[in-house]
């Protein structure tokens, strides 16, 4: 698909081509590259680099290794921006042996296509990954447009695609300040209906609205431990599952002040009933409401606590 039949995809509620944010390039620690919106202040990936994050934060918590090789594996993507979680799941799941059934949500198609005419961003992938990337846009399995809206047609009325059959739900929005339309707990429950029952849904966030959503919702948290050159952080992202989540070197139980965290004002939920509200109604809703909460407010820790520092430096 070209941009222009993308737009015309787009319904009239998603932004206009022409609003869509400035995007400049960047190269992260590792060399890779990333990009830096200026419309939402925030950079795609965290300092560390693109691909460091995809590995860290998506592939290594999803644990290829549970599934014999040969099985197909349903994968389902929020935000897939530049591609490069895409990237580092084709590259990973071919590694294993196991084939990818791959969809994904995006409201803009342009850090793709910057990153696919990037030469060190190609450079990254084997010729398959590269391809299977540029094939996306024609694929009909990546959904453009707001993905609130795009997210329904993916469960279908009655039995979409992919409701109850997702291995991995990957979730890499904006910040919860940032883009709050992507963590409310309205999202969250249509993402958590696309997982099988031993699915999973990973994401860089540790913010406390998102992890007591989803402990709402059933599922199991753990939280992903930060890689030891950063030892001042306490957590690197979240997994959740309904099924008791097997033990793995990267992954580790909620300590007690995270769950102290997720019972104060910080974890009450982003709400976004109508699936149309902007980021600041979002905020101010929920603002209004850790106001009235008997909730305790949220203590700050010393060392880096729930109120650490987030993928672009701000609290979240
Ligand atoms: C942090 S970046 C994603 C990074 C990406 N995973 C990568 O590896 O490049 C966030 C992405 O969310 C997209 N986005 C913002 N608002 C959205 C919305 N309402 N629906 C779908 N995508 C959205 C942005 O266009 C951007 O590509």
């Amino acid at each position: 698909m070209t941009w222009p039949a993308c737009a015309a995809e787009a319904a009239a509620t998603d932004p206009p081509p022409d609003r869509w944010p400035e995007l400049l390039p960047r190269l992260g620690r590792d060399g890779s590259f990333s990009l830096y919106s200026r419309g939402v202040e925030e950079g795609f990936h965290s300092a560390s680099g693109a691909l460091q994050e995809a590995r860290e934060k998506f592939v290594t918590p999803a644990a290829l290794e549970r599934f014999a090789p040969g099985r197909e594996l349903v994968v389902a993507e929020v935000a897939v921006g530049t591609g490069t979680n895409t990237a580092a799941m084709l590259a990973a799941g071919a590694a294993a042996g196991l084939d990818l059934d791959w969809w994904g949500l995006e409201l803009d198609p342009r850090p793709l296509a910057l990153a696919l005419a990037d030469a060190r961003f190609r450079a990254q992938w084997p010729a398959a990954v590269i391809r299977r990337l540029e094939a996306l846009t024609s694929s009909g399995r990546l959904l453009i447009g707001d993905a609130r809206r795009r997210l329904p047609q993916l469960l279908g009325p009655l039995k979409g695609p992919l409701k109850g059959r997702c291995d991995l739900v990957l979730l890499d929005a904006f910040s919860p300040l940032r883009c709050p339309q992507l963590w409310s707990r309205e999202f969250l429950e249509r993402l958590v209906r696309l997982l099988r029952p031993d699915g999973r849904l990973l994401t860089y966030s540790s913010a406390a609205a998102v992890r007591r959503c989803l402990v709402d919702l059933g599922l199991e948290v753990r939280a992903l431990r930060p890689p030891e050159c950063e030892p001042g952080r306490w957590s690197a992202g979240t997994v959740a599952g309904f099924a008791p989540l097997a033990a793995h070197p990267a992954l580790r139980p909620l300590e007690p002040f995270e769950r102290e965290h997720l019972a104060s004002r910080a974890g009450l939920p982003y709400r976004d009933p109508s699936g149309t509200s902007t980021a600041a109604e979002i905020l101010e809703r929920r603002r209004r409401e850790q106001e009235r909460s008997p909730a305790p407010a949220a203590r700050r820790r010393q060392h880096g606590g729930p109120s650490g520092l987030g993928r672009a430096g701000e609290h979240r």
